[in-house]
């Protein structure tokens, strides 16, 4: 027998109409109180699509954009003059705060000497030593951003193994490379946005984390010369590996000959040596980006002394490089003096226990006023990071966030937060707590969460 009772619509327990009229309240708020951000976002169209200067910056929100003024330590303030607690932490790259004062000061001692030489400073090697004790890998390589980095360690492993094919995790993100703007269709890896070429996902396999027995089925030709993966996902709320999986990981690519990429872009935020340290991994090359220069432009890869004895010229004479690696601008004086600055002032042991410890108070808080308020959400625990699980149980894999996303409810968060003075991040970003980040910090995100949660169940 058909029900044909008519329920009330809701998301994640709230009714649709009430989350279309406090988004219709919100958006207005926001909109109207921004007359400046506005005003530079109409002539900005004329010289930049979408108004901006990437249009990604338009991409994540659905409230226009709002151009900023100034920040400090852990706020901003934008044009309007509206201050922002900053949990964004524009998409993990400000974790060492947004002028972090030690890296501000190298900046400018190093800007007077020289920006840029296209040859080796010896903050060059302060870097790759300190990164050697934190990630026990020995040999390393400076790009501008992570996403270079994975390019390039993708293209040493394919190398070294002499095999085309590189496997990744459903959810994962490594940066913007064609070939892996790819989705699952119809049996085959095909282009997730227009101008990625058909052939993109040719050499590419997606298989689900958490699921060793795919793994093993995917890497059983021999064809894969890497398995690319975060420690725990992040791109995707955030999914912790199960008990037993890394090992599992790591056993199964050692078996079949394939190298083991770790990227650390995100997951640097739980510890001096990231996640891989944490959990004790053993990767043949870690990848790094985003903060490691207290937010001027650097990635970084780590390898093994077997992969660097690669890059060197089999017949000297040749004029040709052993393996294609580099930019005019990649490892330049300034970022490399900024990531020796932020290295050594910054991402410290103590910032790290001092970041895990607000992270739990804010997962703890996130918590805690859901189960007050009457809502089964769960929070994202991983150091320093939060997030929301809008349900009872926390993914394993990219098909369970999927199953309990809400951009709806998440958009209306972002702007009620925005209203109130915390710029709440993306779903891929936390909320995150910053190195510059006090408790009172957090103590004003979870009244502001307060109170958006008692207005969604009133
Ligand atoms: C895990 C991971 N790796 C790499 C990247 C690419 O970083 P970027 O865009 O700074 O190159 C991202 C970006 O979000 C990321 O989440």
């Amino acid at each position: 027998m058909t029900d044909t009772t008519e329920r009330p619509q809701t998301t994640a327990g709230v009714p649709a109409s009430r989350l279309a009229s406090l988004r219709r309240r919100e958006d207005a708020r926001f909109t109207e109180s921004r007359p400046h951000s506005r005003a530079l976002l109409e002539r900005a169209r004329g010289s930049m699509p979408n108004g901006v200067p990437m249009s990604w910056m338009v991409e994540l929100y659905e409230h226009p954009p709002i151009f900023v003024a100034s920040g400090e330590g852990a706020t901003f303030t934008d044009v309007d003059g509206h201050r922002y607690f900053d949990t964004n932490i524009g998409d993990m790259s400000t974790f060492c705060g947004i002028n972090p004062p030690a890296v501000v000061e190298a900046v400018a001692r190093q800007a007077r000497r020289g920006l840029q030489y296209l040859l080796p400073i010896e903050d060059a090697l302060w870097v790759a030593e300190d990164l050697t004790r934190r990630f026990r890998l020995p040999q390393w390589q400076f790009t501008l951003s992570a996403t270079l980095a994975n390019v390039e360690a993708i293209r040493l492993c394919r190398f070294v193994t002499g095999r085309p094919v590189v496997l990744m995790f459903e959810g994962k993100y490594h940066g913007h490379a064609e070939e892996w703007l790819v989705d699952p269709k119809d049996g085959a890896l095909r282009p997730a946005y227009p101008g990625v070429p058909p052939s993109a996902g040719a050499w590419v396999r997606h298989v689900p984390f958490n699921d060793p027995e795919a793994l093993a089925r995917a890497l059983q030709p021999g064809d894969v010369a890497c398995v690319v993966t975060e420690p725990a996902l992040t791109n995707c709320g955030v999914i912790e590996p199960d008990p037993g999986f890394h090992q599992a990981l790591r056993a199964l690519t050692r078996r079949r000959g394939t190298l083991l990429v770790i990227d650390e872009a995100h997951t640097l935020v739980c510890g001096p040596g990231g996640l891989t340290a944490r959990l004790g991994l053993e990767p043949d090359v870690i990848t790094l980006g985003k903060f490691i220069a207290g937010s001027v432009p650097l990635g970084a890869y780590g390898m093994t002394a077997g992969l660097a004895q690669r890059f060197a010229r089999p017949d000297p004479a040749s004029p040709r490089a052993a393996f294609a690696s580099g930019g005019t601008l990649f490892a330049n004086a300034l970022s490399m003096t900024a990531a020796r600055a932020a290295l050594e002032h910054v991402l410290t042991e103590e910032a790290y226990a001092r970041t895990a410890e607000l992270g739990a108070r804010l997962a703890d808080g996130i918590e805690e006023r859901c189960r007050r308020r009457g809502f089964d959400w769960r929070a994202h625990r991983l150091f320093a990071r939060s997030g929301y699980c809008y349900g009872p149980a926390l993914p394993r894999n990219a098909s369970d966030y999927h199953a309990t996303m809400r951009p709806d409810l998440y958009h209306l968060m972002r702007v009620y937060f925005a209203n109130r003075g915390v710029w709440e991040a993306i779903g891929t970003a936390g909320p995150t707590v910053s190195v510059a980040a006090a408790p009172a910090d957090i103590d004003h995100y979870l009244a502001c969460l307060d109170e958006f949660l008692g207005e969604l169940s009133a």
